[in-house]
């Protein structure tokens, strides 16, 4: 074990603590949201862990064999990054479509749902650091540093556990994945609200309009994506989306919260474009395709339900190149410069204040430059710097969460030349 139990209990009660930033925030006017809500789900809250499902037959992913080898990615380490395959492989029963039971864990992601769906993840949804390194890589053929980003980014945005290694795909079950319950207190799993989960998602409610809900599939939200892009689901329609779904949000939600870790949802959208899209169909983004993943069926009435079979469309090829932590990068630039919006919060009484982070994101702009060092850092400094994570709070990293994150990165985050912060 790597971790003595001081520095344990240290980093849980650092990991508690909301640092109130208002002081350092030159934009802010604290007096406004002084009583602004927390934004945490727990206990009988949907997500919470009163009502999370409980599979008392946890089976780890069976992972690849050497008849069925997919990317060749095992344990958490680098496959051969070559795609162009089908997924499921034909004859590979341990990878066809099993829908969740009622006991199973699903959340926020359809890209994780379909994985788990299709055993490349645990079925049950209580997955491992090394599951969702293997399955991003042999399922969607992400790049290593991508799928290693975005595993870290789960696991130490508080939503999973770095000692047991374990996150929950959707809702809070710290009984199973937390190594000492007592000590880290509770991990919400991936419908724990403002850390990587946000509001303006493309098909889940927002928290507070959600009452709480913002993990389940929304038809109505689904039908506006479908209208927007007129079934075509690319980067200018989706960017197009994105920036209604924000208005939407700016109008609606007293509570609404843009804040760095927003930025990841221009990559899950990026995601329906560059890691859905089967070569089948000429890497089409196309509804047949999209409505497979996210388990849309369009209904008599014009209208969208959830069909609890989010999957793998039939005949699907993932994509040739390896999508990396530079292709993701560009993506969300991309998006973002066709609709730039600020970075900051709604503070209950028609204000909306504007937050910085970092050298990236100043009064509310994101001033990164697509192609440049600290660019390519972006992402790396959502797990290693400390975040505002909503208008009162801002989250920093423990020394033990960074400690985790830069065993994983290393070497590709050295590479790019990212600041590497101090961990002692
Ligand atoms: C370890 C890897 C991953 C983690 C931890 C993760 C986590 C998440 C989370 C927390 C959300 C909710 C964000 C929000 O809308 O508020 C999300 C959304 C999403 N993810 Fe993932 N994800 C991962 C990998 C993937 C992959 C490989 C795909 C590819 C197909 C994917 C596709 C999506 C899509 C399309 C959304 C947007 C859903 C929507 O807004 O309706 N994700 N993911
Ligand atoms: C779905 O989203 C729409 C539009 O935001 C909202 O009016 C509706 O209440 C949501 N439905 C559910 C079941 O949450
Ligand atoms: C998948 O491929 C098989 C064999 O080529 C074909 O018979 C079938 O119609 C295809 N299914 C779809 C949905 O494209």
């Amino acid at each position: 074990m790597k971790y003595s139990l001081l520095s344990l209990a240290l980093a849980a009660s650092e990991a508690v603590t909301a640092y109130p930033f208002v002081a350092e925030m030159p934009d802010v006017d604290s007096s406004l949201f002084r009583n602004a809500r927390r934004q945490q789900p727990g206990g009988t809250n949907p997500g919470g862990a009163a009502t999370c499902p409980n599979n008392p037959n946890h089976v780890p992913a069976p992972g690849i064999t050497a008849a069925y080898p997919y990317n060749g990615a095992k344990n958490g380490l680098p496959g051969k990054g070559k795609g162009g395959y089908q997924v499921p492989a034909p004859g590979d029963t341990a990878h066809q479509f099993v829908a969740p039971g009622p006991l199973d864990i699903r959340g926020p992601c359809p890209g994780l749902n379909t994985a788990a769906n299709h055993n490349f993840l645990a079925h049950d949804g209580i997955v491992t650091f090394n599951e969702l390194v293997d399955a991003q890589q042999n399922l969607y053929n992400v790049g290593y540093d991508l799928a290693v980003l975005l595993a870290v980014l789960g696991l130490t945005t508080t939503d999973g556990d770095i000692v047991t290694e374990k996150l929950s795909i959707g809702c809070d079950a710290t009984a199973r994945t937390s190594f000492a319950p007592l000590l880290t207190g509770s991990e919400p799993g991936l419908d724990g609200h403002n850390k990587f989960e946000a509001d303006t998602s493309l098909t889940r409610n927002d928290f507070f309009l959600g009452k709480g809900d913002n993990y389940n599939f929304n038809g109505t939200l689904f039908g506006m994506m479908t209208q927007t892009t007129g079934g075509n689901y690319n980067r200018d329609n989706l960017a197009l989306y994105r920036y209604q779904r924000y208005q939407q949000s700016l109008q609606d939600n007293p509570n609404f919260y843009f804040g760095p870790l927003s930025l990841l949802l221009f990559g899950a959208s990026s995601f329906l474009y560059e890691l859905m899209p089967s070569g089948t169909k000429g890497y089409a983004p196309d509804y047949d395709t999209i409505s497979s993943f996210f388990g849309a069926t369009k209904n008599a009435d014009g209208t969208y339900s959830f069909n609890n079979a989010e999957r793998i469309p039939d005949n699907w090829t993932n994509r040739v190149t390896p999508y990396t932590n530079n292709d993701v990068t560009a993506e969300i630039l991309a998006q973002y410069l066709e609709y730039p919006v600020l970075f900051g919060g709604a503070t209950g009484n028609g204000g909306f204040n504007l937050i910085n982070f970092g050298s990236s994101i100043q009064n509310g702009k994101l001033v990164a430059k697509p192609g440049t060092a600290e660019t390519a850092c972006l992402l790396y400094q959502l797990v290693t710097q400390s975040v505002p994570s909503s208008l009162n709070s801002i989250v920093t990293p423990t020394v033990n969460a960074l400690t985790f994150a830069l065993s994983k990165f290393d070497p590709s985050f050295k590479n790019l030349g990212c600041p590497i912060p101090l961990t002692k």
